[in-house]
């Protein structure tokens, strides 16, 4: 079996429903929950033998150290982390604490357990920390792609606090051994995406008849990437990854915020028309930038492509339709996600 942390988030939700929908290997999950984790986005594992859900914090190493000894996991995949830039410029604590002091935590309960394994469990172990672009930094508008050998340069408390992490995993495999794979990938989109993200605010807001948020100019540039396919490249990692290597993930496609944006309105305005007939754009409104907002990223996926064989399924144009019905049929998560926290967390950002 395998232990997934930070499975109840978007990205680790998906990765665990894949997970079990391609093949048949247990999957214990340890989430935190906090207000990102949601039991909901697991719904359809209720009744699952192969799937377990632990409420708790990587940073408890007794507790993971406890998980390790019974469940006798093959790999360690870690996806708990506290993601949301704009949270972090408000209050970086808690990204100190989970991404960095967590994931030592983590990083030693694993240790730990992996140094008592017979020798061919531990030849075959493997840690796989899920990481980001955002590690290296901001580019110039016609800089190449990010690739792995890119200087290490975080420019938010978010990043930082993520490259902070992906220095500890290295050191961790240089020092001890520990055998590990690092992934850093472009912004998600897709289904169980909480709306605080982009593209689900902008979907949310659109219907809510509410207005669309675009920070300074519109004109940041990010490469989305459709989270399944950041699933399958996980998967891939994680089965014939090299030791001890990082692998950029993306999709090759860059786009402008306000694209995003325009996108996102004409899809509404075709799949779910506004009541008065005005389209979705005028609910548009520009707001004060993000302080230090990086401009441009970009990722260069060619070492996962060629050492891996790993391909994206989905193009920019049949992933965002697919998400934009997603959200459209599953108003009754929508409507849960936005809690009384979500409300305070809105009202803090855009008053
Ligand atoms: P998310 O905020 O949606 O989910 C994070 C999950 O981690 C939540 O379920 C939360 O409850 C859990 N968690 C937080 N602190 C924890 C702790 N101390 N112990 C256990 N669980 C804890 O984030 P996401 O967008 O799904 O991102 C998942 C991972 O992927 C993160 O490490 C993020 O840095 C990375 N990543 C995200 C993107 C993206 O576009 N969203 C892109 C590249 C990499
Ligand atoms: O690049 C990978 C990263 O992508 C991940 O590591 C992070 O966890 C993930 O949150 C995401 O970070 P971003 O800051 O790029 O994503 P976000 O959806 O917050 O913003 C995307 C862009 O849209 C960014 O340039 C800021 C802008 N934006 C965002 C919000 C929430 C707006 O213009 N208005 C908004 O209201």
């Amino acid at each position: 079996m395998i232990l997934v942390t930070g499975g109840a988030g978007f990205i680790g939700a998906n990765f665990v429903l894949d997970w079990l929908a391609v093949n048949d290997e247990p999957v214990i999950t340890l989430d935190k929950l906090t207000y990102a984790g949601n039991v909901e986005n697991l719904h359809s594992l209720q009744n699952d033998p192969r799937h377990t859900l632990v409420q708790g914090d990587i940073g408890d190493r007794d507790l993971v150290a406890q998980l390790l000894a019974t469940h006798q996991p093959r790999a360690v995949i870690n996806f708990a982390a506290e993601s949301h830039v704009d949270r972090s410029i408000h209050g970086p604590g808690d990204f100190i604490q989970t991404n960095i002091v967590g994931t030592f935590n983590l990083l030693e309960a694993v240790r730990g357990y992996w140094s008592g394994l017979a020798a061919t469990e531990k030849a075959a172990f493997r840690f796989l920390h899920v990481s980001t672009d955002e590690v290296y930094g901001s580019l110039a508008k016609d800089d190449p792609a990010f690739t792995e050998s890119n200087h290490i340069e975080p420019n938010s408390p978010y990043s930082a606090s993520k490259a902070a992490s992906d220095h500890l995993v290295r050191a961790w495999h240089h020092t001890y051994g520990l055998p590990v794979l690092t992934t850093n990938c472009s912004n998600n989109y897709g289904p169980y995406h909480f709306p605080e993200k982009l593209i689900p605010l902008l979907i949310v807001n659109s219907l809510a008849g509410k207005p669309l948020p675009v920070y300074g100019d519109g004109q940041q540039i990010r490469d989305w990437l459709y989270v399944k396919d950041h699933c399958s490249a996980i998967r891939r990692v994680l089965e014939a990854g090299r030791l001890g290597e990082t692998y950029n993930v993306g999709g090759w496609n860059e786009k402008a915020n306000l694209e995003i944006v325009h996108t996102v309105c004409s899809l509404l305005d075709e799949l779910r028309p506004r009541a008065d007939g005005q389209p979705y754009k005028e609910q548009i409104t520009y707001v004060t930038d993000r302080p230090g907002h990086d401009r441009r990223y970009a990722i260069d996926a060619r070492k996962l492509e060629s050492e891996l064989g790993w391909k994206p399924a989905e193009t920019f144009e049949t992933g965002i339709r697919k998400t934009v019905l997603w959200y459209l049929d599953n108003s009754d998560w929508v409507a849960h996600v936005q809690s009384g926290a979500y409300r305070e967390w809105v009202q803090k950002q855009y008053a």
